[in-house]
C-alpha cells in the first residue's frame, strides 16, 4: 500500500488542469515561469510607485494596491500546485481546500472592486477635472481600498461556511488544480440547492464592480467625444486603455467560468481558470508599465538607483 493513501482518507484530490500527465508537466513549467514573474513584476510596480513622488496620486496608489492583491491572489493556488507536482501527490486537506476557496473568493472580489475604484478615478479625472483632487482625496482613496477589502472578505465568508457544512462521500476528485467553488459543490452528496443559490448571489456581488466600470467608461467616452480634447483630458484618457485591457481579460474569463449552470462544469474548464488565476495577475504590471510613460520613467529610476549604489 502506498504511504500517500494512508494519510489521505479525508483528503481531496486535485485532478489538475487536464488530468493528463504530459499536459500537467507542461502546466507545471508554465506556472514555474509565471509565478516568479508575477511576484517580481507586481513588487516592482509597488516599489516604483512608492519611490517616485510624481506617482503619489490616487491612480497610482490604486494600481499599487491592485499589484498588492495580485501577489496574494496568485499565491493562493500556484505554490500548492507546484509543490504537489514536485511531491508527486494530488492531495489537499479539507481545511486546505476551504482556505484556498476563501482566499480565492476574497481576493478575487477585492481585485474586481479595486478595478472599479480605478475606473471611478479615471471617470472623475476626465468628467470633473476641476473637482478631481477634492473628490479623490487621500481619505476617499483609503476608503475605496478598505471598502474593497471588506466587501471581498464579506463575500467569501458565507460561501466558505456553507461549503464547510456540506458532507462529501466517496468521490473527492476536484476537477481543477485548486479548490474552486463550482467543482467542489458538484462533489457534495448533501443538498446543495441553497449553496448554488448563494453562489449566484456571490456572482452578482462580484458583478457590481463591472457595472460601475461600464458606467464610468460611458461617462468617460461621452466626455471625451463631447469636449474638444484638451491636453489634460488626453493625458487622463491615455491610461484608460491599459485599464480596459485588464478589465476585459479579467471579467471575460471569470464570466466564462461562472455565468452558467453548475451542471455544465467539467475538467476542461480548468484551462479558463488558469487565465484569471495565473495569467492576468502576471500581465497587469506589463500592461500598465509598457503603455505608460510615467510608469516606465519610475521603473527606470528604480533601476538606476539600485545600480548606482
Ligand atoms: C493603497 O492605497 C492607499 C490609499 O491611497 C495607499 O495609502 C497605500 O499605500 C496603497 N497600498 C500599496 C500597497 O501601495
Amino acid at each position: 500500500m502506498r504511504e500517500e493513501n494512508q494519510s489521505s482518507a479525508l483528503d481531496f484530490i486535485l485532478l489538475g488542469i487536464s488530468g493528463q500527465q504530459k499536459q500537467e508537466d507542461f502546466f507545471f513549467f508554465l506556472f514555474l515561469f509565471i509565478y516568479p514573474i508575477t511576484l517580481i513584476g507586481n513588487l516592482l510596480i509597488i516599489l516604483a510607485i512608492h519611490c517616485d513622488v510624481r506617482l503619489h496620486n490616487p491612480m497610482y496608489f490604486l494600481l499599487a494596491n491592485l499589484s498588492f492583491v495580485d501577489i496574494f491572489f496568485s499565491s493562493v493556488t500556484i505554490p500548492k500546485m507546484l509543490a504537489n507536482h514536485l511531491l508527486g501527490t494530488k492531495a489537499i486537506s479539507f481545511g486546505g481546500c476551504l482556505t484556498q476557496m476563501y482566499f480565492m473568493i476574497a481576493l478575487g472580489n477585492t481585485d474586481s472592486y479595486i478595478l472599479a475604484a480605478m475606473a471611478y478615478d479615471r471617470a472623475m479625472a476626465i468628467t470633473r477635472p476641476l473637482h478631481y483632487t477634492t473628490i479623490m482625496s487621500p481619505r476617499a482613496c483609503v476608503l475605496l481600498v478598505v471598502g474593497s477589502w471588506v466587501v471581498g472578505n464579506a463575500n467569501a465568508v458565507p460561501h466558505t461556511l456553507l461549503t464547510a457544512r456540506l458532507s462529501f462521500c466517496a468521490n473527492k476528485e476536484v476537477a481543477n488544480f485548486y479548490c474552486d467553488i463550482a467543482p467542489l459543490l458538484k462533489l457534495s452528496c448533501s443538498d446543495i440547492h441553497f449553496n448554488v443559490k448563494m453562489m449566484y448571489v456571490g456572482v452578482g456581488v462580484f458583478s457590481v464592480p463591472l457595472l460601475c466600470i461600464i458606467i464610468s467608461y460611458v461617462q468617460v467616452f461621452s466626455t471625451v467625444l463631447r469636449v474638444p480634447s484638451t491636453k489634460g483630458v488626453r493625458k487622463a484618457f491615455s491610461t484608460c486603455g491599459s485599464h480596459l485591457t485588464v478589465v476585459s481579460l479579467y471579467y471575460g474569463t471569470v464570466m466564462g467560468m461562472y455565468f452558467r449552470p453548475l451542471t455544465s462544469y467539467s475538467l476542461k474548464d480548468a484551462v479558463i481558470t488558469v487565465m484569471y488565476m495565473a495569467v492576468t495577475p502576471m500581465l497587469n504590471p506589463f500592461i500598465y508599465s509598457l503603455r505608460n510613460r510615467d510608469m516606465k520613467a519610475a521603473l527606470g529610476k528604480l533601476f538606476s538607483k539600485s545600480t548606482s549604489q
